[in-house]
């Protein structure tokens, strides 16, 4: 990319945002990074010391106009902020859950949907942390197979609560162990260490949570599946970073596992994703997404045994929910419009 490119990152100093800058470095490399958060500060990253500004700077006449601006902000300053960066000229990557269920956004899972980011498009939505990795495997078995229905139970990392709930759960964590009790009595039942925790805010009259729609109501606009039978249930476990997530699918032609393996093992037709093999789920933990930031894995492909007719299958898939389920995603989906410099973070795929 030339080296005029400018990238604005809205949220730098969080966790996603975080996460992005070092993504953007790889990617756009002679980029220019202009970096925003609540107030003026800077920010102290990988040796670094990088200026911040006031995100409110964007709203004045001598805001900066560029090219590409990722938003890692909550609902409510995505709102404020992305119709202002459109306005500017920039094309816009938003993680929040602000746009993802605008039909005139495209909710995009790279290696499953970007085909739907063409030059035209100026606005794209990156869907929930869990949304991408079930999307990344579930997307070639319903291209192949089809995809009839899907149970999924998400295990889910304190990071995904952002950067003040993380510090908070390491402090308490760290309390809590300190003090060895074997039934875990010095931790609070109604925080998030040494337990677990359903992820039930903003729960509606339907009595599923902001999480459990997310994942049901993406996973069909993403897979374009809008009759998808789906349903699930969320809660947070007290791991740092990882999501851990087991899903019951139903295909619609008979399959094998072995046959769910040879597809989600071939990266051309499975793009993104680490296969681990077998049943037992050796090396297919949380943590082990850390091994490969930008992959999501998925494992333990197996038989239901519940249903006779070879079309029901357990499996556990797991992701990165800063990188892989975040900002490696964004970044993907912007390099259908910007070349990215490293192969890792170009969307080849449709
Ligand atoms: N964490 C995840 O796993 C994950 C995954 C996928 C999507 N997301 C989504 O990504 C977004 C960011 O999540 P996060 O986990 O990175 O959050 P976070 O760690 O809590 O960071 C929030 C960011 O928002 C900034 N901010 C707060 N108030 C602001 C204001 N008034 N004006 C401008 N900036 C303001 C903060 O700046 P200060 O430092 O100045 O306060 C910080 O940079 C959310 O929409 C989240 O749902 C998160």
């Amino acid at each position: 990319m030339t080296a005029s490119m400018r990238i604005c990152i809205l949220g730098a100093t969080g966790l996603v945002g975080r996460e992005t800058i070092e993504l953007a470095q790889r990617a756009w490399p002679t980029a220019e990074l202009a970096l925003f958060a609540s107030r003026d500060q800077t920010l102290e990253l990988a040796g670094r010391t990088w200026p911040v500004s006031a995100a409110a700077a964007l709203e004045g006449d001598a805001a900066p106009r560029g090219d590409l601006a990722f938003v890692a902000l909550d609902d409510e300053h995505s709102k404020r902020y992305v119709p202002r960066l459109l306005e500017l000229g920039y094309r816009v990557v938003d993680k929040s859950n602000t746009y993802r269920a605008d039909p005139q956004v495209p909710l995009v899972v790279a290696g499953v949907n970007a085909r739907l980011v063409d030059p035209s498009v100026r606005l794209v939505a990156n869907p929930n942390c869990t949304t991408i990795p079930f999307a990344l495997a579930c997307g070639p078995i319903a291209t192949r197979f089809g995809l009839r229905s899907a149970t999924v139970s998400t295990y889910q990392a304190i990071s995904g609560a952002g950067i003040a709930p993380l510090d908070e759960f390491l402090t308490d964590a760290a309390r809590g162990y300190a003090a060895p009790d074997r039934l875990g009595r010095p931790f609070a039942s109604d925080r998030y260490a040494g337990n677990t925790v359903p992820h039930n805010g903003k729960t509606d009259e339907s009595g599923f949570s902001a999480e459990e729609r997310k994942l049901t109501f993406e996973s069909r606009k993403i897979l374009d599946l809008p009759d998808l039978a789906i349903s699930a249930q969320c809660c947070r476990v007290p791991v740092a970073v990882g999501h851990y997530i087991n899903a019951w699918i139903t295909v619609g032609q008979s399959a094998t596992a072995h046959q769910l393996e040879a597809l989600l093992g071939d990266e051309r037709l499975a793009p993104y994703l680490r296969l681990v093999r077998g049943t037992a789920g050796d090396g297919l933990s949380a943590l082990t997404c850390l091994t490969e930031r930008d992959r999501a894995f998925v494992g333990r492909l197996r038989a239901d045994p519940r249903n006779a007719d070879d079309r029901s299958f357990c499996a556990t898939i797991i992701g990165d929910n800063l990188r892989l389920g975040a900002a490696t995603n964004a970044v993907r989906v912007a390099s259908r419009w910007f070349t990215s410099a490293d192969p890792d973070l170009q969307s080849p795929y449709p």
